[in-house]
């Protein structure tokens, strides 16, 4: 242990004392941890006033938290590290691209067929999002799993307007035909601001950056014998898809929904009218558990 506390010394000193951690991945954690973690401070030489600001915006974000609200996720998301740690740890090779989860999968979505709607209010734009589940090779898994949810056209989740949306408005739980195909009804998301109301929301405005995220549907997909598949698809075109708040697009996951105008086809997908929009977009499964 040192004795004599240094500018110089004090990341080594910090280091030596987590040297009998016995285990190892932890000692490697707290290792790096506190390298960066002094280097930042050496890097940017906060006031003690600054450093008190800090240590209150932290304990600001954990008061936020509760059973409902995850602040720390938040700021982990509007940060960019939420996106690094699910890229890190889904390097696809080729596989569909996962991107975050969200904290808007919190109840269970209704079990519905094939070209059921999602949408039960009716407003919107119509559109019919189709695909197939694939495995790595192109062959299809029949029977795999779609857990569907999305924001209404408002751009709100049903969850956050209890009194406006019925229960389970935009969620679905789908299961692929024996040729692995899906296909179902919905309305055309809206882009939508995350939570504003805490840390977070002051973060966003002290640094003068917007809180929106661009359309999108989630999806998580499962199929036996390959790992599950968390992603969203983003609607091409839509607000804030080049500036999205907590950095979750990928441009593979980016999908043109057409205007469709053809009578014959609204029949065939059972939409009530025309125009309206169609998606296409097949996922592709690693093998794995
Ligand atoms: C969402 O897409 O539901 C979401 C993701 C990250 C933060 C807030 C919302
Ligand atoms: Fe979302």
């Amino acid at each position: 242990m040192a004795t004599d506390f240094t500018e110089e010394t004090a990341a080594d000193a910090v280091i030596e004392s987590f040297a009998k951690t016995p285990d190892p991945r932890l000692r490697e954690l707290l290792d790096s941890l506190v390298r960066h973690l002094h280097a930042f401070v050496k890097d940017t030489e906060p006031t003690i006033a600054e450093w008190e600001q800090a240590i209150e915006f932290l304990t600001a974000t954990g008061q936020k938290c509760d059973d409902e609200r995850q602040e720390f996720i938040l700021l982990s998301d509007v940060l960019g590290i939420s996106m690094l740690v699910e890229t890190i740890n889904n390097r696809t090779g080729g596989a569909t691209e996962s991107t975050v989860l969200g904290p808007f999968h919190v109840v269970k979505s209704p079990r519905r067929e094939l070209g059921d709607t999602i949408d039960l209010v009716g407003t919107g734009t119509p559109c019919v999002v189709r695909g197939r589940v694939l495995s790595a090779d192109g062959s299809p898994l029949p029977g795999a799993e779609l857990d569907v949810w999305q924001a209404n056209d408002q751009g709100f989740y049903d969850v956050q307007q209890p009194d406006v949306q019925p229960r389970t408005n935009g969620r679905g739980l789908f299961t692929a035909d024996d040729k692995g195909e899906f296909w179902f009804r919905t309305v055309v998301p809206s882009y939508y601001p995350i939570p504003t109301d805490g840390p977070v929301g002051e973060l966003l405005a002290a640094t003068g950056r917007h809180a929106f995220r661009p359309a999108h549907i989630h999806f998580i997909v499962t199929a036996p014998g390959h790992r599950d598949l968390t992603t969203h698809i983003f609607v091409a075109g839509s607000e804030y898809i080049e500036s999205d708040t907590v950095f979750a697009v990928k441009k593979s996951l980016v999908v043109d929904f057409n205007e469709v105008t053809d009578e014959v086809l609204a029949q065939k997908w059972n939409v009530g009218q025309v125009p309206f929009l169609h998606a296409d977009f097949d996922i592709i499964m690693q093998p794995g558990s």
